[in-house]
């Protein structure tokens, strides 16, 4: 937690260098209920797992989702992703964190499958493939074809462009970025992601889901990095060039910015 708005504080010094922020970009506030009967959660690995999950457990206790369809192309993929999930879970339990039953109900709400035909009548499909845009270019064009008309697609990607995917979807005013941070089960911060095509209310229905499933959403336009790491690479590059110099050590460095920046 850094011990001023950072924003506020960004936002008197840009000024000076000309950049425009409206109230608009920065509201959190969300109107319209989110209504995605049914979630498509695409590729089980480190993020894609922990969505499905965190999904799942908001489904089970409020109902919002009544199935989560989990899907991997290849076999030993899904297993390993339902794998995750599972373990993740019985920790939960293990922990007295979650209820036998609770872990349960959670469980059941995800289907998982290797056919991708069980995506074509979700309302959301949030995918966390591999970073490789060409791959996700492919699943869009092909997603955007099989889907019914009305399912929005969201994408998990860090660093690639949102417009470019929803481009090729075919229907780029129901695409939006959903960036989750790992571990997705207890990092509470969601970056929705807009672009130039994105419907409005497509996008508040999204952030409405974000809040659903326990999350804090916020709003960013589809530029590099968006939020998070448009800020925190160039720190990271500062402070190795700090360290690269011999200007200051890595302890130096860590304490500086646990007790000048309150970085934990
Ligand atoms: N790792 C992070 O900290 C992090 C944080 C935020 C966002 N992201 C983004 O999330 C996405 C996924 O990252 P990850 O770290 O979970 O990767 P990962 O490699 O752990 O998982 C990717 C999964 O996608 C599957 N996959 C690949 N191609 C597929 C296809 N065509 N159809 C279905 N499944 C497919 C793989 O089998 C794998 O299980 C990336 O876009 C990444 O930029 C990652």
């Amino acid at each position: 937690m850094l011990p001023i708005s950072f924003a506020r504080w960004a936002f008197s010094n840009g000024s000076k260098s000309g950049f425009q922020l409206t109230r608009h970009q920065f509201s959190t506030s969300t109107t319209i209920g989110a209504g995605f009967d049914k979630l498509g959660v695409i590729g089980l690995g480190l993020m894609g797992h922990g969505i499905a999950q965190t999904a799942a457990a908001a489904a089970a206790k409020s109902g919002i989702h009544s199935s989560i369809i989990a899907y991997e192309s290849d076999p030993s993929f899904l297993e390993r992703g339902r794998d995750r999930i599972t373990k993740s879970v019985e920790k939960l339990v293990s922990k007295d964190k979650l209820s036998a039953a609770d872990a349960d109900a959670l469980l059941h709400k995800i289907t998982f499958t290797t056919d991708r035909n069980a995506l074509n009548d979700t309302d959301l499909i949030v995918e966390a493939i591999i970073e490789n845009m060409d791959l996700k270019k492919q699943l869009y064009s092909d997603l955007g074809k099989q889907c019914k008309s009305e399912t929005i697609f969201a994408s998990n990607t860090s660093s690639l462009s949102i417009t470019e995917m929803a481009l090729a979807s075919g229907r780029p005013e129901k695409f939006v970025g959903v960036h989750f941070f790992n571990p997705v089960q207890i990092m509470k911060l969601v970056e929705v992601i807009r672009t130039d095509h994105t419907d409005m209310a497509v996008f508040d229905k999204t952030m409405k889901w974000v809040e659903q499933i326990g999350k804090v959403g916020v709003k960013c336009r589809d530029t590099p990095g968006f939020i998070v790491n448009r800020l925190l690479v160039p720190s990271l590059m500062q402070a190795m060039l700090l360290m690269e110099r011999g200007d200051a050590s890595i302890n130096d460095v860590d304490l500086s910015m646990q007790l000048g920046a309150g970085h934990p």
